[in-house]
């Protein structure tokens, strides 16, 4: 079980925010394949403004979907309370303040993991998005900007759980590492030490069901938001479901593999979806037994009928 503010999840993790990746169609399957909880891709404060943007998969909830999260970047806390609040209004049933984004154009413009540099800016942003909508509201932080000490990461956290922040998600990577060396776990135990009564939530090199349970029983955490770990890989979630789990056969992996790039065509068209599948049908690939092949293979069709018979001769459906 998972509590996050008035949110209760039956088991404890759920599937990241992943930009680019966690459309509606990624949502559905990690659904499907028991995930609780499922985010949109990170969402910018000053574009949630415009309506155009929730005709975006990435970012339209649907009415199948609840619960989801939402996750807002800004630098700018009134722009930051006014999203949160069209989010809230347009059905995601969580706000999650991303202060971790490490991409080198978020943070020139002072927001996601920048704010690690600015902790009186990342409270003021939390306190006007916590004042503007009823729901969840969490954060998501790294452990630092670079290597300096981690002294801003206690403020903003100790802070925001005095003023009573649902859950607190941690990458234990500085913003500078961005994905390079391994999240440390460690961190993760401190974290929870220091606040016992937060919902603390590790991130980080979670890719098996082995490695999520021995890290969730070192360190304490109440919850795990998975990945990369999900890409390619949504029966992540059914496994962590089971005591005992066995990998999903070729047939299973085919028939989510047909429905995922169905569900995919249906809100790209065919040939965009073709395009915007690729990534997907690469990461399912490492599961295939003859993994190069299969990929070269699907990669190269020409068409999403040619795309469907491939999967049908790869996956012996
Ligand atoms: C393709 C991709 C997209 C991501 N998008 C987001 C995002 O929108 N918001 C966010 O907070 N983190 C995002 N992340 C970071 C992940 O949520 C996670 O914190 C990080 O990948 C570490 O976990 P992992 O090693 O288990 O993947 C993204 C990561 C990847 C690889």
């Amino acid at each position: 079980m998972l509590k996050i503010g008035y949110l209760t999840l039956d088991v404890p993790f759920f599937q990241a925010p992943l930009s680019g990746y966690s459309d509606y169609a990624m949502r559905a399957v990690a659904r499907d394949c028991g995930c609780p909880l499922v985010f949109a891709g990170l969402m910018l404060a000053k574009g949630v403004i415009h309506p155009r943007v929730f005709n975006n998969p990435e970012f339209k909830a649907g009415d199948d979907e609840h619960p989801i999260g939402a996750q807002l970047l800004g630098e700018d806390p009134e722009i930051m309370a006014k999203a949160a609040k069209i989010v809230h209004n347009m059905g995601y049933d969580l706000i999650d303040l991303n202060f971790a984004c490490s991409t080198p154009k978020v943070i020139r413009r002072k927001r996601g993991g920048f704010l690690l540099n600015d902790p009186d800016r990342a409270i003021e942003i939390y306190n006007a998005v916590r004042q503007s909508v009823d729901c969840p509201v969490t954060i998501k932080l790294r452990t630092s900007f670079d290597n300096q000490s981690r002294d801003n990461f206690w403020t903003i956290s100790s802070r925001a759980v005095e003023l009573n922040v649902d859950a607190l998600t941690v990458h234990p990577r500085t913003v500078s590492q961005r994905f390079t060396g391994s999240a440390d776990w460690q961190f993760l135990s401190e974290v929870k030490k220091q606040f016992p009564t937060t919902t603390i939530i590790g991130s980080g090199d979670l890719y098996s069901v082995d490695t999520i349970k021995i890290n969730m029983k070192t360190s304490g955490v109440d919850g795990v938001s998975i990945a990369r770990g999900a890409i390619g890989n949504p029966w992540i979630f059914s496994q962590l479901r089971q005591e005992n789990y066995f990998p999903p056969t070729l047939h299973q992996q085919g028939a989510i593999i047909l429905k995922h790039f169905d569900l995919v065509c249906k809100l790209y068209g065919d040939k965009k979806g073709l395009m915007h599948f690729r990534k997907f049908a690469i990461a399912y690939c490492k599961l295939h037994p003859q993994r190069r092949k299969a990929q070269k293979f699907l990669i190269s069709a020409k068409n999403a009928d040619e795309f469907i018979s491939l999967i049908r001769q790869w996956y012996s459906l």
